[in-house]
C-alpha cells in the first residue's frame, strides 16, 4: 500500500491571530486550495489527541491535602467529589475509584455475578467492561452494536437472554446514550440488571437524565483522556439502595472500616470480599479542582466538536465519510469526535497523513469477540458484522477542552487534504 504525500503551500500567518484563540481569524478554514500551512504547523508541532485542560486549582487542592496531613482514601476531597457527583447524579451514594475499570469490578460483584452466570454487552468496547465478568467466573455475551451510534444494539439483546444471563452493561460510546428505555424495559421484563459502563459519559444526559443515573449501578472513568480527568480515576453510582452498604464494605477491603469512621460500629472487621477500590485524597483533590469546571469544560469541547461536524458535513453530503450520529434524545459531553471512512486503507492513509503533520488520531478498539481472551472466556451473539466493520473505518480526531480553535481547523484542512489526496489517487492509479 503505498501513502500519498501532499503537496503543501507556504503563507505567511500572523502568529499572533494564532496564539490568540478567539474567533477573530476571519478564515480560519484554508478549504480553497486545502493547502496546508507550513508555518502553522511549525508552530504546532504536534497536536496530541488528548490534551490535559487543568484549571487553576489543582494544586491548590493538593496542598490542602498536604497540609491537612490526611492524604489516604476517603478524606475531606474525596468526600466533596462523592457528594458533588450524588447531587449532580440524584444517585443514592457514590464511591470514587481508583479507576473506571475498579468501579466495573465493583459493580460486577455487587450485582453477585457468580461462575457461569452471562452478562451481555458490546463486542466493541474497552477491554475492562468484560474483564469485570470474568474475574468472577461469568461469561461477557457479546452482542452487535447499531451502526448509527456505534452503541449496544437493543434490539438483539433479547435473543441473546438465556437463563444464565443476570445483567446488561450498555456502553455509552462518545459519551452518547444507548437507547436505555428499550434497555430497562428488557431487564425489567428478565430481571437482569442494569450496569452502564459510562467511562466516556460523565455530563451527558438521555431524555433529560444524566447518564449514570439510568442503571442500578454505573462506572466512570476520570482517566487522564476524558473530559474530567485525575490522571487515574473513576467514580461507582449506586442507584438502588439496597446495595449501598455493600458496596462500601467491598471499596474498603471488604471490611466495615467506613461504619467504624462514622462510629456505627466500635471495631472494624473483614465482613465480605473486597478490595482497596478507593484512591487517595490527593488524587481526589485534582479531581475536585475539574469538577469545579465540568460545565466549562463540556461547553469548550462542544463548540470544538460541533466545529468538526459542520466543517465535515460536506464529505457526508459527498458520501466521503459519516458523522457521528446523536439521537433527539441524547445530549452530549462531547467526549469524542470520529467520522466513519470507507475502508480500512482509507483510514490507514488518512492516519498516516495526520501523523506526518504531527496530528495524533487514532483508531478505536479492537473487538472483544475475535480477541483471544474475548474467544476464550466470552461467547459472541450471532456474526457481529457491523462492529467488525466499524472498528476498521473509524477515525477518533483529537479532541479536548485544552485544544485552540485553530488546532482543530488545522486538524480539520489536513483531514480535507488526505481524503481529496486519496479521492485523486484512486481515479488515476489504484493503490497496491
Ligand atoms: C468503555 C470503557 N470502559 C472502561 C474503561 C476503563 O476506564 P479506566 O481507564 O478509568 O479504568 C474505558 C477506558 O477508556 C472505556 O472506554
Amino acid at each position: 500500500m503505498s501513502i500519498h504525500l501532499v503537496e503543501v503551500t507556504v503563507k505567511t500567518i500572523d502568529m499572533a491571530a494564532y496564539v490568540d484563540d478567539s474567533e477573530t481569524i476571519s478564515n480560519p478554514l484554508p478549504m480553497d486550495n486545502l493547502a496546508i500551512n507550513l508555518a502553522l504547523k511549525d508552530s504546532l508541532n504536534s497536536i496530541p489527541f488528548s490534551k490535559l485542560y487543568t484549571t487553576e486549582h489543582e494544586l491548590e487542592y493538593i496542598a490542602q491535602a498536604i497540609a491537612s496531613r490526611q492524604i489516604a482514601g476517603d478524606g475531606a476531597f474525596t468526600k466533596k467529589c462523592q457528594h458533588w457527583l450524588q447531587q449532580v447524579l440524584g444517585s443514592q451514594k457514590v464511591l470514587l475509584t481508583h479507576s473506571c475499570t475498579a468501579a466495573l469490578e465493583m459493580a460486577v460483584i455487587l450485582a453477585d455475578i457468580q461462575p457461569g452466570d452471562e452478562v451481555i454487552m458490546p463486542s466493541y468496547t474497552f477491554v475492562s467492561t468484560a474483564n469485570a465478568v470474568v474475574l468472577r467466573g461469568g461469561i461477557p455475551v457479546f452482542v452487535d452494536i447499531r451502526p448509527d451510534t456505534l452503541n449496544l444494539d437493543e434490539t438483539l439483546i433479547e435473543a441473546a437472554i438465556t437463563s444464565k444471563t443476570k445483567a446488561i452493561m450498555p456502553v455509552h460510546y462518545a459519551g452518547i446514550s444507548c437507547e436505555m428505555s428499550a434497555i430497562q424495559a428488557l431487564a425489567t421484563k428478565h430481571g437482569l440488571a442494569i450496569i452502564e459502563d459510562a467511562a466516556q459519559g460523565f455530563g451527558s444526559m438521555y431524555k433529560s437524565q444524566p447518564l449514570g443515573s439510568l442503571g442500578k449501578m454505573a462506572a466512570f472513568s476520570f482517566h487522564a483522556t476524558k473530559n474530567i480527568v485525575s490522571g487515574e480515576g473513576g467514580a461507582l453510582a449506586i442507584n438502588d439502595p439496597a446495595l449501598m452498604e455493600r458496596a462500601e464494605i467491598i471499596w474498603e477491603k471488604g471490611t466495615n472500616r467506613s461504619q467504624f469512621f462514622r462510629g456505627a460500629v466500635d471495631k472494624y472487621t473483614w465482613v465480605d470480599v473486597g478490595s482497596s477500590y478507593l484512591p487517595s485524597d490527593l488524587l481526589a483533590a485534582f479531581l475536585w479542582a475539574q469538577l469545579g469546571q465540568a460545565d466549562e469544560i463540556k461547553q469548550q469541547r462542544l463548540g470544538l466538536w460541533q466545529r468538526y461536524d459542520r466543517a465535515f458535513a460536506p464529505l457526508e453530503l459527498q458520501g466521503k465519510v459519516r458523522r457521528p450520529t446523536v439521537p433527539l434524545e441524547c445530549q452530549h459531553n462531547a467526549h469524542i469526535y470520529y467520522l466513519l471512512v470507507d475502508n480500512l486503507e482509507t483510514r490507514t492513509q488518512v492516519l498516516a497523513a495526520l501523523k506526518q503533520y504531527g496530528v495524533q488520531a487514532t483508531f478505536h478498539y479492537v473487538p472483544l469477540h475475535s480477541a483471544p481472551a474475548g474467544r476464550k472466556y466470552g461467547r459472541a451473539q450471532g456474526e457481529l458484522s457491523v462492529t467488525d466493520d466499524i472498528c476498521d473505518r473509524i477515525v477518533r480526531l483529537p479532541l479536548s477542552a485544552a485544544l485552540t480553535t485553530s488546532e482543530v481547523d488545522h486538524v480539520i484542512a489536513l483531514v480535507l487534504q488526505a481524503l481529496a489526496v486519496r479521492d485523486t489517487a484512486l481515479s488515476f492509479a489504484p493503490l497496491s
